[in-house]
Order: structure tokens, then sequence, then C-alpha cells
């Protein structure tokens, strides 16, 4: 009786959130179009004035290229909302952690090389296969990615490790970089927080909205200094099976 009625709640709630997440990505789409014509209109206007060369036409291009920074600046954090919103539909087929890992590195190994950022794979080859969306789960390693990326301006190196324990799959990546003071650790995943200048601060709330979304569950530790250690844990398959359901 106590379990059915929590259920009802629970699917309350879970039709409320899906609600949100629609309207919330509807009112972006509506905004990014609008948007879109005005960046337009700028790069237009910016054509015209290029041979001129008063001081007015000097002052209005660089109003101009302001507008467009601004712009773009929207534009990163529409995209950033949408990627959220989008965060808790699944599409789910089972599949290898170690495939999306290995697919990942690959992507980012030029831009690391660049920036002096070993990339270095510990991958057990055991690992049993997970329920997920793939196409969440790479978004979730590129946030986590670019993340480490930013934590270490000079240089360092970011390790990726999978290991299964007791059926779950765990996913662990560590980097040299500057780390978390506790005031930064205690509201990482807080929507809108972050410590960047033209940081949105949904890179981390999405990516715990799609490890939840699989049923998993992601931590935290990390040293001023030293660097940071996310790990993220998945339940067993045959448990996530269970998300198909949903
Ligand atoms: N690997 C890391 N090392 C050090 N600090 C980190 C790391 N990952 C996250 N942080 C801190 O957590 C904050 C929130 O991260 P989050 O990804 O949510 O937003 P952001 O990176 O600031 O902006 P966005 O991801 O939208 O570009 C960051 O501003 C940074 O202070
Ligand atoms: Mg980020």
């Amino acid at each position: 009786m106590e379990s059915t009625v929590r259920q009802n709640e629970h699917q309350r709630l879970t039709a409320q959130n899906t609600e949100l997440a629609t309207l919330a990505g509807g009112l972006a789409h509506e905004i990014r179009n609008p948007l879109s014509t005005i960046g337009m209109n700028l790069e237009l206007l910016a054509e015209e004035l290029e041979d001129e060369d008063s001081a007015r036409a000097r002052r209005m291009r660089k109003r101009i290229t302001n507008l467009q920074a601004e712009c773009r600046n929207l534009e990163d954090i529409l995209n950033a909302f949408l990627q959220f919103a989008k965060a808790g539909e699944l599409d789910l087929a089972e599949a290898s952690l170690n495939d999306v890992v290995l697919e990942y590195i690959g992507f980012l190994e030029p831009q690391a090389d660049s920036l002096n950022v070993e990339l270095r794979p510990h991958l057990d080859s055991n690992l049993p296969l997970i329920m997920m969306d793939r196409a969440l789960i790479r978004q979730a390693l590129v946030n986590l990615g670019r993340n480490a990326m930013e934590a270490m301006p000079g240089g360092g190196s970011i390790d990726f490790l999978t290991h299964s324990r007791m059926g779950q799959v765990v996913l662990e990546i560590i980097d040299t970089g500057k780390g978390m003071d506790e005031k930064t650790l205690s509201r990482m995943f807080q929507a809108f927080f972050s410590t960047r200048s033209g940081g949105s601060g949904l890179g981390l709330p999405t990516v715990r909205r799609i490890v939840e979304a699989h049923n998993g569950q992601i931590s935290c530790e990390s040293e001023p200094g030293k660097g940071t250690r996310f790990t993220i844990v998945f339940p067993p398959s045959s448990e996530s099976s269970l998300l198909k359901t949903q």
C-alpha cells in the first residue's frame, strides 16, 4: 500500500519534471531563432561598415563587436541549457563503456596534445556491458574532460579508469589540475554555479542529470593544487535494464 503511494508520487514527480524540461527546452528554442536573426543582421551591419574609416564608423564597429560577443554568450548559455533539458531523455542500448571512453579520447587527443595534456586510459578488458544512451554518456565525458582541461592551463594528465565492482561498472576520471576548495566542491553541482568568467555553470549539473537518469551515482574528491577525481558508478546491467520501462 505504502509502496503504491510512493510509486504514484514518483510517477507524478517524473511527469512534472518531464513537462518542465519540455517547457524549458521549448523556451530555449524560441529564444534561439530570434537570436540567430540578430546575429545575422549584426554580421550584415559589420560588412556594410567594413570599408568606412570615419571615427563614427569605428565607434559603430566596436559596438557591433560587443553585441556579437553578447550574442555568442547567449548562444552558449542556450546550448548548455538545451543539453541540460535533454539530459533526462534516454535512448537506451546495451553498450561498452570502454568503447565510449576510447572514442572520446580519440576525439580529445589533438586538442590535448596541443595543450600538453596526456590522456591515459586504464580500461578493464572484462568490463560488463551496461544499458546506456551513448550520446548522453559521451556528453558527460565531454563536460568532465573540458573541465579537467580548463583546470590544467599549463598541461598535465587525465587518467580514465574503468573497472567493475560486484556487477557495477565504475568510471574514474582523474586530473592533475588546480583542484577545488571546499566551497567550490560543495556548490559545483548547483545549476549556474561557475568560477570561470563565461562559464554557464551547467556542465556538471548536466553530467549529474545524465548519470542519475542511468540510475548511477557521481562523486568527487579534490585537493587544491593537486587535482580532482570524479567517480561514476553505474548499476549492473540487470538493474539498469529496468530503465527501459521507466
Ligand atoms: N576538474 C575540475 N578541476 C577544478 N575545478 C573544477 C573541475 N570541474 C569543475 N570544477 C569547478 O566547478 C565549477 C562548475 O563546473 P561546471 O562544468 O558546472 O561549469 P563551468 O565549467 O564553470 O561552466 P561550463 O561547463 O558551462 O562551461 C567550475 O567553474 C570549476 O570551478
Ligand atoms: Mg564545465
